[in-house]
């Protein structure tokens, strides 16, 4: 790690958590990872805390860092103090950043992979998918088992999309206008290119449970459709409730709409999130509703979020009405997330919430074999994992996928000096979903990303640091992405043509981690990864072609180690007109999506 002082980023992560991780482990795992382990075992909550006040501890000797901006290069200071343990390799590792350049040539070469990645996207707009393709979701026309590498699913060229999601056996996405695509053999064998299914709605986000997709209008109705084209053909088909004549509508197909009825005026439905038997729906009032949103089984794990509520004791009408979640009243909320089995929301004073399966401790609290789920939406003591800081807790945001659970967390110091931003795990991870560099049967107890927490970058204009948070999480069913909310500059327009120019552009660090039996990673390898890690860039064409561009320089190509970058929002001429667009990444069920989101 001292080798790359100044060049790597990982050398930013103030309090060298992997090494403390490592070191701790070398004599005794730290408690709260022994329990985790062995869930069963009766636990002492003191234990825990002091766990957590021994990992805070080494935090407080963290470093001074720097990043000195340098007209259009940026030269990144580290001042690292000696991690505890020099033979540690560094987790990962970052790009080393761009430097000023000292020649056009040089410059050329230097403005590289990133520049270059970020202009191809705004140049080819589309989607790239990998992993499985058992169900021909990530390559709708081929019948290749796996595709192993960023592919782009040739019928999405020069499109942008409004959302994307991906199952095993279909796809679903939502185009430029609103309307629903749909693929994959569950949608049906015969078809080898995305479908066009409900039109007309002005949809604007999707989500999947097994069999059914839930999509949210601009307006904020819900629908419910099937994920099956012969259940679409075959099932009732709803009367047009909507008295706007949308040009080109044709509501053939069956659905049904599950907008919550009484919202109060002004008030809709802004956020949807769905598990494989139920979804959750958030209102612009901070109310949260759920439904089953799968058809195959009635949730019953309590992931609805209605005490006592059964297949049984339902109430009068259909199966999947919308019941509203009264225990959070009081509570605004402002982020859902839905694992398969299990929920998890915030509000907007940094509570969080669980409730649904808690089998592999997916809600943050222990196993209980009496009580293997909990119907009622629980608060989680988040402010336990600051305990002996000092600090404040405030759950930022929440992730949840398969039986795994994130939380980002700002603590910030009691006298307000200081604020770190920090990602929490919990759940299912023994292929590596958790992100904290271990196989983790059940965990718990939350254990903190070391990757994604405590990380810092100099504020040029208030000369502070300042935390980098994350930007998302995308949860698939075992395995994750998050985008890091760094520094990126997308301020040049212009073609590959123009790769002298001193500017460049840069993206988002994006990290994977987790199951790779499908290469849903996306590495090209199949092997399983535990801690957070970058993968190649998407377009490899054009990497290619850039190499050969940069031969002259060869030592400095050598020096510059390639990975994706994610390219953020900004407004780009895309055909002829001016579109503001980003690209947007998406963990499904054994595969991924990134994709050109307006
Ligand atoms: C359709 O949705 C877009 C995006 O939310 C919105 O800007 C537009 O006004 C909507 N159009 C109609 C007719 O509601
Ligand atoms: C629905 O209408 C579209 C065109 O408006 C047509 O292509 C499609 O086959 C119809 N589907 C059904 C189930 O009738
Ligand atoms: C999640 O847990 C359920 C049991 O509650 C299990 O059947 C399922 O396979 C698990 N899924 C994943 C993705 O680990
Ligand atoms: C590029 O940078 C060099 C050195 O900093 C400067 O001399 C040159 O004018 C710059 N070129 C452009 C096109 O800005």
């Amino acid at each position: 790690m001292l080798s790359t002082r100044g060049l790597s980023r990982a050398a930013l992560r103030a309090p060298h958590a992997p090494q403390s991780w490592r070191s701790m482990a070398g004599r005794a795992p730290p408690p709260h990872v022994r329990t985790a382990t062995h869930p069963y075992a009766q636990r002492k909550q003191r234990r825990f805390a002091r766990s957590v006040v021994a990992v805070t501890a080494l935090w407080a000797t963290a470093t001074a860092l720097q990043w000195v901006v340098n007209g259009n290069s940026i030269m990144r200071q580290v001042h690292a103090e000696e991690p505890p343990h020099q033979e540690a390799e560094p987790e990962f590792k970052f790009e080393a950043p761009r430097r000023r350049a000292k020649s056009a040539d040089e410059n050329r070469a230097l403005i590289s992979s990133q520049h270059l990645q970020v202009v191809k996207s705004w140049e080819n707009p589309g989607v790239y998918a990998w992993g499985s393709n058992a169900g021909r979701a990530v390559a709708p026309d081929s019948d290749e088992k796996y595709i192993k590498t960023p592919r782009r699913i040739p019928y999405f060229d020069g499109q942008l999309l409004r959302d994307i999601k991906l199952d095993k056996n279909f796809g679903a996405a939502i185009d430029e206008r609103g309307d629903l695509l749909q693929w994959g053999v569950a949608f049906s064998k015969d078809v080898t290119e995305p479908t066009k299914t409900l039109r007309g709605q002005n949809l604007t986000s999707l989500a999947i449970s097994r069999d059914r997709i839930v999509a949210l209008s601009s307006g904020g109705t819900v629908y419910s459709i099937p994920v099956s084209q012969s259940e679409q053909n075959d099932g009732p088909k709803p009367k047009s409730t909507s008295w706007i004549p949308f040009w080109g509508a044709s509501n053939n197909i069956s659905y049904r709409t599950r907008t919550p009825e009484n919202l109060g005026w002004s008030e809709r439905v802004t956020d949807i999130s769905s598990g494989l038997e139920h979804a959750l729906m958030l209102t612009s009032s901070g109310r949260v509703f759920s439904f089953a949103s799968g058809t195959q089984d009635f949730p019953s794990k309590g992931q609805l979020g209605i005490p006592g509520l059964s297949w049984e004791n339902r109430p009068a009408g259909a199966f999947d009405i919308p019941h509203e979640i009264t225990t959070l009243k009081g509570f605004p909320v402002k982020k859902i997330a839905t694992g398969d089995y299990h929920s998890i929301v915030c509000d907007s004073e940094g509570r969080a919430f669980t409730f649904g399966d808690n089998t592999a401790g997916q809600l943050g609290f222990p196993f209980n074999a009496e009580a293997t789920s909990v119907d009622a939406p629980s608060l989680l003591p988040t402010q336990r994992l600051y305990a002996g800081s000092a600090a404040q807790a405030r759950v930022t945001n929440v992730f949840a996928g398969g039986n795994t659970s994130f939380l980002t967390v700002d603590a910030t110091k009691a006298d307000q000096s200081r604020t770190t931003a920090d990602t929490w795990a919990f759940g299912f991870g023994l292929t590596g979903q958790l992100g904290v560099g271990r196989w983790i049967h059940t965990c718990a107890d939350p254990i903190k990303v070391p990757a994604f927490s405590g990380l810092f970058e100099w504020d040029e204009a208030r000369h502070v640091p300042i935390p980098i948070r994350l930007s998302t999480i995308s949860v698939g069913s075992t395995h994750a992405a998050a985008v890091m909310d760094n520094v990126a500059s997308v301020m040049v327009s212009g073609r590959t043509s123009k790769l002298t120019d001193n500017d460049t552009n840069w993206g988002r660090d994006i990290l994977f981690w987790g199951n790779n039996e499908f290469y849903q990673i996306g590495s090209g390898k199949r092997s399983n990864v535990a801690t957070p890690t970058y993968i190649q860039p998407l377009d490899q064409t054009a990497e290619q072609e850039r190499a050969a561009n940069a031969a002259g320089v060869k030592a400095l190509r050598e020096r510059e180690m390639h990975r994706f970058q994610i390219t953020p929002r900004q407004k780009v001429k895309v055909n002829g007109r001016n579109v503001e667009f980003e690209q947007k990444v998406e963990c499904g069920r054994g595969c991924t999506a990134v994709y050109s989101a307006v």
